[in-house]
């Protein structure tokens, strides 16, 4: 299959554009579009043997439920049995936006292998003018899943799209870097008081300023099955194996020169004001003081990594504030929980 990537400039006229998306995404195709957060690969929640083909594209674990994307609020009445109070109000303040709700379902409107085993549909509205105006004019619910093959770090540019999923799928929308750079908040709104499966550009701090507290899922007792099912595979991994280390420009130093001294290339990622020369490459993915930016990039240096001859990765760390959870938590599952120590 040839995979075609077309540029979706709103500032042109691209009528055509969208057009050819909506009538392969109708035709039972898959597309591979931008969103505020990572780029998704979709395709109609409700055609069974279309979401079948994401699962195919990506190798991706088959009891891993979707996140139904919708074009406008209203839609969400079709999919959910109910709709409480606090999610009408977590609706109002963040859609669009990198917050996706689990309600319980409304049975047999997604198809089955949207929500494979679960009673539950997780349901956002995208911030992004390419995934609203396609999901506009297609006027279906998009099942849709991150871009990338199965593990890989989530695609943040159409260029990752094609890299993993290149002759996969036939179409990717290229509406260049995504913003928020980590997968949206996903916040399990059938228990009380709400619990957040995974964090995202929507912090705890800011869902609990509208509704209230919530709990996060790791504080949950490991024995406990996974709540996100999502959360139990492998994840974000670069291909040399990764460690967290500690922002401590001395001890980053005495790391590298270990590494070295046993003969392995490292690479390094971390903060700009570092000064990391003695790394053999550095990425430097934004301000210590702003973990909006560092998030962005990180998926993109992860990406890059592969791109070097290094043995092993060093990422520093940042603090747990804001959206710093979520990069920590992406951060760990790249690094499978491994801390380097000096
Ligand atoms: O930002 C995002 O959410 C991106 C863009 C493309 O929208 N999508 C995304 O999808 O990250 P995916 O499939 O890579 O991650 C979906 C996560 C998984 O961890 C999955 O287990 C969880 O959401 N999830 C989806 N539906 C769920 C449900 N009904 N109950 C619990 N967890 C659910
Ligand atoms: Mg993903």
């Amino acid at each position: 299959m040839k995979t075609i990537v077309t540029i979706v400039d709103n500032s042109m006229d691209n009528e055509r554009e969208y057009q050819q998306a909506v009538d392969m995404l109708s035709a039972g195709e898959v597309v591979a579009f931008p969103t505020e957060t990572v780029y998704g690969l979709g395709a109609v929640a409700t055609n069974e043997k279309a979401v079948e083909k994401i699962f195919q594209a990506k190798g991706r674990p088959s009891d891993n439920p979707l996140i139904v994307h919708i074009g406008t609020q209203g839609e969400v009445a079709h999919y959910a049995k109910s709709i409480s109070l606090e999610a009408k109000q977590l609706m109002k303040a963040f859609w669009p936006g990198p917050l996706t709700l689990v309600f319980e379902q409304i049975p047999h409107i997604v198809a089955p292998n949207v929500t494979p085993g679960v009673t539950t549909v997780g349901i956002r509205m995208p911030d992004h003018p390419v995934a609203l105006r396609l999901l506009q004019t297609l006027k279906l619910p998009l099942a849709a899943p991150s871009a990338n093959r199965s593990g890989k770090p989530s695609p943040t540019e159409a260029l990752h799209v094609k890299k993993d999923l290149n002759g996969r799928i036939p179409l990717i929308l290229d509406g260049g870097q995504t913003g928020v750079g980590l997968e949206s908040t996903v916040i399990d709104m059938t228990s009380t008081p709400p619990v957040i499966l995974r964090p995202g550009g929507i912090t705890k701090d800011m869902i609990e300023a509208v509704i209230g507290p919530v709990e996060t899922a790791h504080g949950l007792k490991t024995a406990e099955a996974p709540r996100s099912p999502g959360m139990k595979y492998a994840h974000y991994a670069p291909e040399a194996p990764l460690f967290i280390i500690e922002a401590n420009q001395e001890k980053i130093k005495e790391a590298v020169t270990a590494i070295q001294k046993e003969g392995q290339k490292v690479a390094v990622i971390g903060p700009n004001d570092l000064n990391m020369t003695a790394a053999d490459w550095y990425f430097a993915i934004g301000a210590n003081t702003n973990v909006e930016e560092m998030a962005a990039n990180l998926y993109k240096a992860l990406r890059q990594c592969d791109t070097t001859e290094a043995d092993l990765i060093l990422a520093v760390e940042t603090n747990l504030e804001g959206v710093g959870e979520a990069f920590m938590n992406r951060l760990l599952k790249a690094a499978d929980g491994r801390r380097y120590d000096v």
